[in-house]
């Protein structure tokens, strides 16, 4: 069940902001609608999505730390109704996309947390280092002569889709299959989208399903040093089946590649906005570190996912029940100047660490950060070195993408000086 409430003494109609990312004013700059919620009414009903939208730092803290009263059952999922039988009977040649890593809760959430804790680890994302730069150079390496690219297509969608593809040990020729099946399984995760489409995403989705149970368990598919391979060892010693593991893989290549794509494009903006924190970050006054930490703070790719209520609570002054969904708004959080000096600014000082809480927070908390960082740390400021006078493309080259979840560029234009 879930509490709409009619007589709402906070959510007063008439001032109240409405919470609506894919409208054309907020995907051009949702952030003072944000500021509008935090301060009158943090935690907001909304109607057409039926879910309170959490927009406090304080408020979107407790919600992830306390998983025993809210589920992470269809975190990604922004509708949640019924499939139609089209799509069920695709999927039925397939297997259910739960329980995984990101929708799981307790033991389970846990079992499948450690397994993958145990393969995914520091030392292996450090050696992936001069994987990520010469692929960095190679994808530069393509465009650089052009003096003009759409930056998300030839750069910010291959990369760490690539990077993805090496840890994993698939080969290099798969990558534009991953793309597109891991883009439809999470078009058909996030639950919208007319029921045509949907019979394709999810006819995409039982073939990436297929691809990664036969890698797993075609042991000649597997490199042996991959993360597949290891995964594969530790689900034999660990009795997870090949469908639990298959799950992992496919949340580590979708959670692993849109989110970075989605950072290299908003932060590329956020620079090429801000040329006095630019130039302060090529003259070394500003870290790398700094940047990568501002630029996930001030457009959070991840903008929120979703809990479900499971037991009576109060949160921001609402009554919750059972049943209730939340959407834990990161993206807000990070502008909420209650914790935040200056939210609104764009600058390349160093924040206490823990402010910044684009990869989430508690049990479920984003294990592949490091990974990200590193992505980060070596793709932006190389476009920098090695495009001479990079700049923005005319302002209708750049589309928003139209997510509820989540923010970042579906085309990008830069410009550069050639010889
Ligand atoms: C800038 C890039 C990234 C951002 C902003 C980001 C953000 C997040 C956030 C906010 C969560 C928490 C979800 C929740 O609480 O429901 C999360 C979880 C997760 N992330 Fe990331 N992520 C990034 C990169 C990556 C990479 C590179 C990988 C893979 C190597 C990855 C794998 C995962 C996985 C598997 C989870 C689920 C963890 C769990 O539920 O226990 N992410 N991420």
């Amino acid at each position: 069940m879930t509490a709409t409430q009619t007589t709402d003494p906070i959510a007063d109609p008439t001032t109240t902001p409405t919470f609506d990312p894919t409208s054309e004013s907020q995907l051009a700059d949702p952030y003072p609608g944000y500021a509008q919620m935090r301060a009158k009414c943090p935690v907001l009903h909304d109607q057409d999505l039926d879910l309170w939208v959490v927009t406090r730092h304080e408020d979107v803290v407790r919600v992830v730390h306390d998983a025993r009263t809210f589920s992470s059952e269809n975190a990604v999922r922004v509708a949640t109704g019924p499939e139609s039988d089209d799509v069920k009977q695709v999927m039925a040649e397939g297997w259910s996309l739960t329980p995984n890593l990101t929708e799981s809760d307790g033991e389970e959430h846990t079992r499948l947390r450690v397994a993958v804790n145990k393969v995914f680890t520091p030392r292996r994302v450090a050696e992936l280092e001069p994987f990520i730069r010469s692929t960095a150079e190679e994808l530069i390496a393509r465009f650089a002569a052009a003096g003009s690219t759409d930056v998300i297509e030839g750069y910010a969608w291959p990369l760490p889709l690539m990077v993805m593809a090496q840890i994993l040990g698939i080969p290099a020729e798969d990558v534009p299959r991953l793309r597109q099946w891991s883009s439809n399984w999470l078009k058909l995760s996030v639950g919208t989208g007319p029921q045509d489409e949907r019979v394709e995403w999810a006819r995409d989705v039982v073939t990436m399903q297929h691809y990664v149970m036969a890698m797993l368990t075609n042991t000649k598919r597997a490199d042996e040093g991959s993360l597949v391979a290891s995964l594969g060892r530790y689900g034999e010693e660990h009795r997870l089946d090949t469908v639990e593991l298959m799950r992992i893989v496919m949340n580590l290549i979708i959670a692993g590649h849109v989110t970075v794509t989605r950072a290299i494009g908003n932060g590329l903006v956020s620079l090429l906005e801000h040329p006095d924190q630019l130039a302060a970050l090529r003259s070394g006054e500003a870290s790398v570190e700094a940047m990568v930490e501002e630029i996930l703070r001030f457009e959070s790719p991840v903008q929120g996912l979703f809990r479900t209520v499971t037991e009576e609570t109060e949160l921001g002054g609402r009554q919750l029940v059972p049943g209730d969904r939340v959407m834990v708004h990161w993206g807000s959080a990070n502008r909420d100047g209650c914790v935040i000096e200056d939210p609104d600014v764009f600058a390349l000082r160093s924040r206490p660490g823990r402010q910044q809480m684009a990869f989430g927070r508690g049990i479920h908390a984003c294990l592949g950060a490091s990974l990200a960082r590193l992505q980060l740390r070596v793709a932006i400021p190389m476009l920098f070195d090695r495009l001479p006078g990079l700049r923005l493309g005319p302002a209708d080259s750049r589309t928003r993408e139209r997510l509820v979840i989540a923010r970042g560029f579906e085309e990008l234009r830069l410009l550069w000086d050639t010889p």
